[in-house]
């Protein structure tokens, strides 16, 4: 086992603040990273912002401001969202930097040295939003209604090319080859699928705008955004620059990401790396998407989840637990307010803080406030670690809700535990004092374990109750 990891989350636009969905992936990733260091391993988090494109350049001419002036007002959300989230990441990369810039124009010189950039003609549709150049069958899907998209442009114009179609079999045998490569396996199919329906050369600069990085070779062109976003992994680890630190860290551990941009991870980025000969991450994972109270959300609904909202509300600890408690890592998932109450109430107020808050009151009632001595083998203790052992499996998988799950295990059986041995009546009789203590001792036991077990996902909450 290695003794690193390097874990990733997309790098955000910067045309509106951030929402619920942000926040899942960037909580995912923390806690990831939390659990590794737990574990012993030295790691490296990574997160920032996407900042060129034509996306950004046109919204800032809808909000009136320079693109860098949007992206440094939105910069600060995004921020400030990370801290009041307790989010622990080793560097914030914006690719409006001059480091990143450095890197990604070296990324492509690299491939551009391979012999696989060229020049050509580019027309067909483009989805602004998704900065996405549409494939046939997307445009076969869309029908008539890509006429009156306001989202969809129709593009033609001299663009540099990628030979993506130069790395479609290669691609297909390292996926093959790689079972880790793409997870969950549905996504995994997913690219495959992609993939076998053929791979077109990739158009990777824009000269109908201006907002990107300049090609040295031709500064009418900016770079495609994508070719910059992706190339973040590396230049944010001295790509071009600190080899040192290139070779401590790469290839990532892991790439997290939404389902939405499975694509861009599973099959450009990979070919661009084949393509500048620098090895491939070890997976990129691909979370679901939530939807609000049953629907997508969307500006035109206004239904986004303000995740500073919650943070206010109920505190950092309880939103980061119910983003990962509540539906598989990998699914799709709702968010109802009804929900959040309950999940609160249940797991944290009543199995989590009832344990707790009673079992302390017993150490200080019953034992002068001093958690007594007495390790007993008991099946509680015993039991709980293996729940622990469980737990880790899960984590390494990523299948967050059953970790999650392993850890109410050891709540609700303590909680029972202490039902049955009704300390109470106990400490009455003298006699059963010995018996009490040694209770105690396991309570206790197991709640340092959940407690430890919790801290990645509640490192303030967890850091109280050790506390004590
Ligand atoms: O795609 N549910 O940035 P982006 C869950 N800049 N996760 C969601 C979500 C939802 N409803 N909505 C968004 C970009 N996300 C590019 C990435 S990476 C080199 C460049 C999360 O601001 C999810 O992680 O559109 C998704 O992949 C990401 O936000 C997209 O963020
Ligand atoms: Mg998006």
């Amino acid at each position: 086992m290695s003794d690193k990891f390097y874990i990733t989350t997309p790098i955000y636009y910067v045309n509106d603040y951030p929402h619920i969905g942000h926040a899942y992936t960037t909580v995912a990733a923390d806690v990831m990273a939390r659990f590794h260091r737990l574990t012993g391993k030295e790691v490296y988090f990574l997160t920032g912002t996407d900042e060129h494109g034509q996306k950004i350049e046109k919204t800032a001419k809808q909000t009136g401001e320079t693109p860098i002036g949007l992206a440094d007002r939105v910069v600060e959300r995004f921020k400030t969202l990370w801290e009041k989230l307790n989010i622990s990441n080793d560097q914030f990369i914006r690719t409006t930097n001059r480091d990143h810039i450095f890197g990604a124009l070296h990324f492509f010189q690299k491939c551009f040295e391979s012999g696989d950039i060229y020049l050509g003609d580019y027309e067909g549709w483009y989805a602004v939003n998704d900065e996405e150049f549409l494939t046939d069958t997307q445009v076969q899907e869309l029908g008539d209604a890509i006429h009156n998209n306001p989202n969809i442009v129709r593009l033609k114009e001299k663009t540099y090319f990628f030979k993506l179609s130069k790395y479609q079999d290669k691609l297909l045998k390292y996926i093959n080859d790689h079972k880790e490569f793409i997870q969950p396996e549905a996504r995994r199919n997913e690219v495959i699928k992609f993939i076998e329906r053929g791979l077109k050369d990739l158009s990777i600069s824009r000269t109908s705008f201006q907002w990107g990085i300049p090609l040295p070779q031709d500064p009418k062109h900016v770079m495609y955004v994508w070719f910059d976003a992706l190339s973040n992994y590396i230049t944010a680890i001295g790509y071009g620059k600190d080899q040192a630190m290139m070779d401590k860290w790469w290839p990532a551990n892991v790439h997290l990401v939404g389902k939405d941009i499975l694509r861009f991870h599973c099959i450009f980025w990979p070919a661009f790396l084949m393509s500048a000969g620098l090895p491939l991450p070890k997976s990129v994972f691909a979370h679901g998407w939530w939807t609000i109270e049953g629907e997508k959300m969307s500006k035109s609904k206004g239904n986004f989840v303000d995740p500073f909202e919650f943070v206010e509300k109920y505190g950092a600890d309880p939103f980061r637990y119910f983003l990962l408690r509540e539906f598989p890592f990998g699914q799709d998932g709702n968010f109802a307010a009804e929900q959040f109450r309950l999940r609160l109430n249940n797991d944290l107020a009543n199995e989590l803080g009832n344990l707790v808050s009673r079992t302390i009151s017993m150490v200080g009632k019953y034992c002068g406030g001093k958690i007594p001595n007495i390790p007993s083998k008991s099946s509680l203790v015993e039991e709980s670690l293996q729940h622990a052992k469980n737990f880790q499996q899960h984590m390494d998988k990523m299948t967050f809700d059953q970790a999650l799950n392993e850890v109410a295990l050891i709540l609700r059986k303590t909680n029972q535990s202490i039902d049955t041995a009704a300390p109470w009546k106990m400490a009455k009789d003298e006699s059963l004092k010995t018996q009490l203590e040694q209770h105690l001792y396991e309570w206790m036991e197991a709640i340092r374990i959940a407690s430890v077990l919790l801290y990645p996902f509640m490192p303030t909450l967890t850091g109280e109750i050790r506390k004590n």
